[in-house]
């Protein structure tokens, strides 16, 4: 009996199946509908035909939109903006396009765009008119990689909510569910110029969740869905999805995942979860192919809310991100994306991108677009063989390249500046500036309305104060949706007769960049010696430090030459000459030693309090000193004798490590450093220890010279308990109290901390030491 009802119940089934199918061809058939009863299965075949097409339908978001008239994201009762007289760099034509003139946004959109639209213009219009004064405009900046809003300011453990603590694999989590819409840092961020975000899951998972696209002013609606462009169907449950829009999903590899295991175990974790994917993929073509074969046996289309988002990756409409450094790992992830036929739209971080440009060219069906940032290396040692350079190699070998801020771990207000860094050290002026708005805003599909200026994108403008790729550019007004987000008035767009508006000329890097490569990434850096006596040429200033410490202008205007540019003599340290050829090099067709078109010269600089010499990689502790005992938190060992725990810099002091040597090609030629810990690098105890000095560019300690003061500072550290360190912390009034305790002559002076306590509390400059600071007005750069 029972075997008969399921045989009928089958029969049946596949009539209806037939039957729709057979509707769907265009002849005509006639077909006895009264001979089939109404059943239910047939409006599941419709619905099963419905999921069907949604899977084969084109990934196109773009259609319908260049000629809209409005953006979905206008809020009602936002006025029309002009900015005119403005030198707009619309981002087109390779970021080659300067158009100038004026700038209507109405509708949430750029309206008109180039010449002078005053003409269009009615008395009665509401518009606000903006005179840029003849300064520059660009599209609104856009951050592929932030953690604002779910890493969010201020800082609490209530606003940590970046790093599930359920990985590796969690695909299904959605960033979005974690947005905090209070978050301080969006209007830091819009004060630098970024308008959007991708807000992406922490690095310490293999699949950390989905991504999201946001815009960072506050909306009417004062909810994290309302910040959001173009969210997917799947984020309200909309099944199947008729209206396409990407999803972005983020994945990592590498030292952040450590918690898991290590890199064997990230990649098969990957592996293992796009297989479980490619699993579910098939049995959803399988399920399709029957539905229009007419085999269909009336089940319901598989489907999985864990898995999906991987399912629609393998189907092309996921954006993809990838956190990882290493070449090991950049390989790994390129030979996992061509096993499942998996694209990868960027890797973020990528420090050793630049050595196998060719590799990144052969992920599966992608433009992969290398994410990185200009100069901040080394803090870990997957990031170690970073390079400056990197940016301008690789955009040399045809790769996109874009910029990150990774907030909070950099300030995503100062976007912009990597940018400019890059731009410094190679990167042409027109992909630098690309690398912040067009290029991102192509690796997660919304060209068709970021990143470019032109009639019809979203009215995301920045007005800044100087030509972008100035060092320090920054925005005078920001424009979101057509939103002015700060005081509209604004004034001194461009100083008269300043060179603010200019563009940069960076200096040559051929060598450099030539050494980078073939060093993969660690040239040595260690400086040569020239003789006692240098001559520079064409130099534009020179700036000293008097006998009192001040800085002094020798040159121009005090120094009696009336060319623009000097030669200057440097002997044993000594400035000897400041004039003209025929003065400093003995004939007028003399040319100097080094040629610094028009550059400066000025005393070198001193970083005060760093970590520089006592640590080379800040969380390798192998690379560093150690973890101070922190006499408030434990007992000191006794073998020290000091309950306070003093220590001294200057005994864990290292040279010639790659931190000093590269701040000292940067014209950090003094160091005072102490071992007070950065703050993603842990806790500092309350008594941080006495700072040394010394001369970042020697090779050793016994070269004469190389230490300038054993003992320099007595460091401590006073601050409220920090989310990111893991020991427990003291309360302020007891740090405090043991201070104050410890300054009124509490220990010993035989002790370490009773010493330097004492020193301290009679503001006792002097040092045990015989050395002094005096050789630190000879050294120039
Ligand atoms: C409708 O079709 C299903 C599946 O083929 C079957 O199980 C069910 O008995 C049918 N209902 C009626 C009322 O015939
Ligand atoms: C874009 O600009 C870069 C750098 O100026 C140049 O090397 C490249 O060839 C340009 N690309 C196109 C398609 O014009
Ligand atoms: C729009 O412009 C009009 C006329 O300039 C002005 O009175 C009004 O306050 C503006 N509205 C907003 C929301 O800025
Ligand atoms: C769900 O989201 C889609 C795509 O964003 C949208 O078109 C649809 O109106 C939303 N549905 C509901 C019920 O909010
Ligand atoms: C990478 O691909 C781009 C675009 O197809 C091409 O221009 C470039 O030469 C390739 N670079 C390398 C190193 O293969």
């Amino acid at each position: 009996m029972f075997e008969n009802v399921k045989q009928t119940s089958l029969l049946l089934c596949f009539f209806a199946v037939a039957l729709v199918y057979l509707a769907h061809i265009p002849r005509s058939t006639t077909v006895n509908l009264d001979f089939v009863p109404i059943n239910h299965s047939r409006t599941d075949i419709n619905r099963a035909l419905e999921f069907c097409d949604a899977l084969n339908a084109p990934l196109d978001t773009v259609k319908d939109f260049s000629d809209r008239k409005r953006s979905d994201r206008y809020e009602h009762g936002t006025n029309a903006t002009l900015v005119r007289n403005a030198v707009i760099w619309t981002g087109r034509d390779n970021g080659t396009e300067i158009l100038r003139g004026s700038i209507l946004l109405d509708n949430g959109i750029v309206w008109r765009l180039g010449s002078a639209y005053e003409h269009l213009i009615r008395d009665d219009d509401d518009v606000t008119i903006i005179d840029a004064n003849g300064g520059w405009v660009t599209p609104g900046l856009v951050d592929i990689h932030s953690h604002a809003g779910i890493m969010s300011s201020p800082f609490t453990s209530g606003t940590n909510n970046a790093a599930s603590p359920n990985g590796p694999i969690v695909p299904w989590l959605r960033s979005v569910d974690g947005f905090d819409t209070h978050d301080e840092s969006f209007r830091l961020a819009v004060a630098g110029g970024v308008t959007t975000i991708q807000v992406t899951p922490a690095n310490n998972n293999a699949m950390g969740g989905e991504a999201f696209m946001a815009k960072l002013r506050s909306t009417l609606d004062k909810t994290p869905t309302s910040m959001l462009i173009e969210p997917p169907c799947a984020l309200n449950g909309t099944k199947p999805c008729k209206d396409f829009r990407w999803r972005h999903l983020k994945l990592a590899c590498g030292e952040d995942l450590g918690s898991h295991g290590h890199r064997m175990d990230m990649i098969w974790a990957l592996r293992a979860a796009l297989h479980k994917a490619r699993q579910l993929k098939t049995a959803q073509d399988t399920f399709c192919s029957e539905v229009e074969e007419g085999v269909w046996g009336g089940e319901n289309f598989p489907d999985d809310l864990q898995w999906q988002v991987l399912v629609d990756a393998l189907r092309g409409g996921v954006k993809t991100t990838v956190h990882c450094h290493e070449v090991v790992d950049l390989d790994a992830i390129v030979r996992l994306s061509n096993e499942f036929g998996f694209p990868i739209h960027s890797f973020q971080g990528a420090s050793e991108a630049y050595l196998i440009p060719s590799t990144l060219n052969n992920t599966w069906q992608s433009e992969t677009v290398i994410v990185l940032s200009a100069t901040r290396h080394r803090s870990k040692r997957e990031t170690y063989r970073g390079s400056e350079y990197a940016p301008r190699i690789l955009a040399n070998s045809g790769i996109p390249v874009a910029f990150k801020s990774d907030h909070p771990y950099s300030n995503s207000r100062y976007l912009l500046q990597e940018a400019q860094m890059a731009h410094y050290y190679g990167l042409p002026g027109n992909l630098a500036l690309l690398a912040v708005t067009s290029i991102p805003a192509n690796a997660v599909g919304l060209t068709h309305r970021l990143g470019t200026l032109f009639e019809g994108a979203d009215a995301d403008v920045v007005l800044w104060d100087s030509h972008p790729l100035r060092l320090g550019a920054t925005p005078l007004n920001v424009w979101i949706d057509g939103i002015a987000q700060f005081d509209e008035k604004v004034a001194d767009a461009e100083p008269q007769g300043s060179d603010r508006g200019v563009r940069p000329e960076p200096p040559n890097w051929d060598k450099e960049t030539r050494e980078a490569l073939r060093w993969d990434g660690l040239p040595p850096l260690f400086p040569s010696k020239i003789s006692t006596k240098v001559s520079f040429g064409r130099v534009k200033e020179v700036w000293t430090r008097s006998r009192r410490g001040e800085i002094e202008v020798l040159f121009p205007p005090s120094y009696p030459v009336k060319e623009r540019l000097a030669n200057v003599v440097v002997e044993s340290g000594k400035i000897k000459c400041i004039g003209t050829a025929l003065a400093c090099l003995g004939s007028r067709e003399a040319s100097a030693d080094i040629d610094l078109h028009g550059g400066s010269i000025s005393p070198s600089f001193m970083s005060y309090g760093s970590a520089l010499g006592l640590e080379e990689i800040a969380s390798e502790p192998s690379t560093g000193n150690g973890v101070l005992y922190d006499a408030f938190v434990h007992d000191i060992p006794t073998i020290l004798g000091d309950a306070g725990g003093v220590v001294r810099a200057m005994d864990a002091l290292v040279f010639s490590t790659r931190n000093a040597l590269v701040a000292y090609r940067s014209g950090v030629t003094l160091a005072t450093s102490s071992l007070r810990k950065n703050v993603f690098a842990g806790r500092t105890p309350v008594i941080a220890g006495v700072s040394a000095s010394f001369r970042t560019g020697f090779p050793h300690a016994m070269e004469q010279g190389a230490i300038v003061q054993t003992a320099t500072a007595l460091h401590i550290s006073v601050g409220r308990a920090s989310l990111l360190s893991s020991t427990s912390s003291v309360a302020v009034s007891e740090q405090m109290a043991g201070i104050r305790r410890l300054l009124m002559g509490w220990e010993d002076e035989k002790t370490e901390t009773g010493l330097w306590f004492k020193r301290a509390s009679e503001a006792s400059s002097s040092s045990p030491d015989k050395h002094n600071l005096r050789g630190a007005n000879e050294d120039y750069n």
